[in-house]
C-alpha cells in the first residue's frame, strides 16, 4: 500500500445558499520518498488538496490514509498531533505569528514538536538545540540578519522565508509546500528548491508534495499531478530535474 493514499476525495464548501465543489472524487496514491508536484491554474484546488493531506480540513467525503493512520477519520485532538508531529506546511500565506519574531515563530513550531534529543530513552525538549535549529534553518534561507525582525518589519519574500524555515526545521516526514516561490525571486526561489530537493527521497524517508501555477518548476517533480476544476487532469512520472538546472 502508498505511503498516502486518497479515496474519492470530495469536498464541497457552502457559502449561504450555494454549494462549492473544490475537489471533485480525488483518488491518488503517493509513494514514501516521492517529491510530487501538484500545478494547476487558481481556483483548481491545490490548497484544498494539500488541506487534506495535512489534516488542515476535513474531506465532505472519501477518506484520507498516511502510513497506518486514517487522517480523514482522527479526532481534533489527534488531528493536531498528527499536524504537529508528521507534517510541516509552507502555507500559501505565510500564516505567521505577528506577536513573534522570525527565530521565535521558528522556535515555536520546533517546541510543539519537541525535538529530539535522548536522554535514557525519553524524548526531552532542549530550548538550545531548539534555538540553534532554528538559527540553520533561518541562515539557509538567507536571513540571518533577519531574525528579531518581526513579520510587519519583514518585505513579503522575507515572510514567505521565515514560513519555509519554519515548516523545514521540524524536518517532517511529509513537507507541503503551497506556492513557495510566488513571492521569491529566481535565486533565492531556486535556493528554497534546492533545500526542499535535498530533504526528499527514499533514504531520508521524506515525502515532498509542492504546490505551483508555474509550469516552469515542474521538472524538479518526480511525478507531476495536473489539477483542474477539483479533478485530475494527468498523473505522469518522469526524469528528475535538479533544481540548479531550472530556469523560469
Ligand atoms: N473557505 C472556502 N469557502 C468557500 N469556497 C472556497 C473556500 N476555499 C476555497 N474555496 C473555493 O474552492 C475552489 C478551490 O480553491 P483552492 O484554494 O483550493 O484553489 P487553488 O488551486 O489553491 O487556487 P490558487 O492557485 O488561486 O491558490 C475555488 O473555487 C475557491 O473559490
Ligand atoms: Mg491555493
Amino acid at each position: 500500500m502508498a505511503f498516502i493514499t486518497l479515496e474519492n476525495i470530495q469536498k464541497n464548501y457552502t457559502l449561504g445558499e450555494t454549494t462549492i465543489p473544490a475537489l471533485r472524487g480525488i483518488d491518488v496514491n503517493i509513494e514514501l520518498g516521492e517529491l510530487v508536484i501538484i500545478f494547476g491554474p487558481s481556483g483548481a484546488g491545490k490548497t484544498t488538496l494539500l488541506n487534506m493531506i495535512g489534516g488542515l480540513d476535513v474531506p465532505t467525503s472519501g477518506t484520507v490514509t498516511v502510513g497506518k493512520i486514517a487522517v480523514s477519520k482522527l479526532s481534533d485532538k489527534w488531528l493536531t498531533i498528527y499536524r504537529r508531529k508528521k507534517v510541516g506546511v509552507v502555507f500559501q500565506f505565510f500564516n505567521l505569528i505577528s506577536r513573534l519574531s522570525a527565530l521565535e515563530n521558528v522556535e515555536y513550531a520546533l517546541e510543539l514538536v519537541g525535538v529530539k534529543k535522548k536522554s535514557n530513552g525519553e524524548v526531552t525538549f532542549d530550548s538550545k538545540v531548539i534555538r540553534q535549529t532554528a538559527i540553520d534553518y533561518l541562515d539557509k534561507v538567507g536571513l540571518h540578519d533577519r531574525i528579531h525582525h518581526f513579520p510587519a518589519q519583514l518585505s513579503g519574500g522575507e515572510q514567505q522565508r521565515v514560513a519555509i524555515a519554519r515548516a523545514l526545521a521540524k524536518e517532517p516526514e511529509i513537507l507541503l509546500a503551497d506556492e513557495p516561490t510566488g513571492n521569491l525571486d529566481f535565486k533565492i526561489g531556486r535556493q528554497v528548491l534546492e533545500i526542499m530537493e535535498a530533504m526528499t527521497g527514499k533514504k531520508l524517508n521524506r515525502t515532498v508534495i509542492i504546490v505551483t501555477h508555474n509550469e516552469a518548476i515542474c521538472p524538479l517533480g518526480d511525478r507531476v499531478i495536473r489539477l483542474s476544476d477539483g479533478r485530475i487532469v494527468e498523473d505522469y512520472t518522469q526524469t528528475f530535474t535538479p533544481a540548479k538546472e531550472l530556469y523560469w
